[in-house]
């Protein structure tokens, strides 16, 4: 099963964008992030305390555009691998989700 999300041109590069989403009837916070042209999504879960990560609407990277940030207590994690490289939750990660790019478009493939 898949689920459209947006088109690849609603997402700057880099750049990043949340979705709420229904996956096994569970209204789930996910995000994509866009960088060098790949996409990458993952649950909207810091490994830390499960707080959201976003620090405004919409930006999950940190202010170069180089790494996914928690705003919570400033983690870092890797854009291609969701690892967690500094702060609380260091040697854990992001939960990634499965993607699918057709026609221009964004489907979460489940
Ligand atoms: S909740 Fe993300 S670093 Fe603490």
């Amino acid at each position: 099963m898949t689920l459209f999300l947006c088109k690849t041109s609603d997402i700057e590069d880099p750049g990043s964008r949340g979705f709420e989403v229904k996956i096994r009837r569970k209204t789930q916070d996910i995000f994509v992030v866009h960088k060098n042209g790949e996409f990458y999504a993952y649950i909207d879960s810091c490994p830390h305390t499960g707080a959201p990560l976003e620090w405004q609407e919409n930006q999950f990277l940190d202010l170069d555009g180089e790494l996914i940030q928690c705003a919570v207590h400033d983690a870092r994690f890797l854009i291609d691998t969701g690892d967690c490289i500094a702060g609380p939750c260091r040697g854990d990660r992001l939960q990634a989700l499965p993607l699918k790019i057709v026609n221009g478009e964004i489907h979460l493939d489940l």
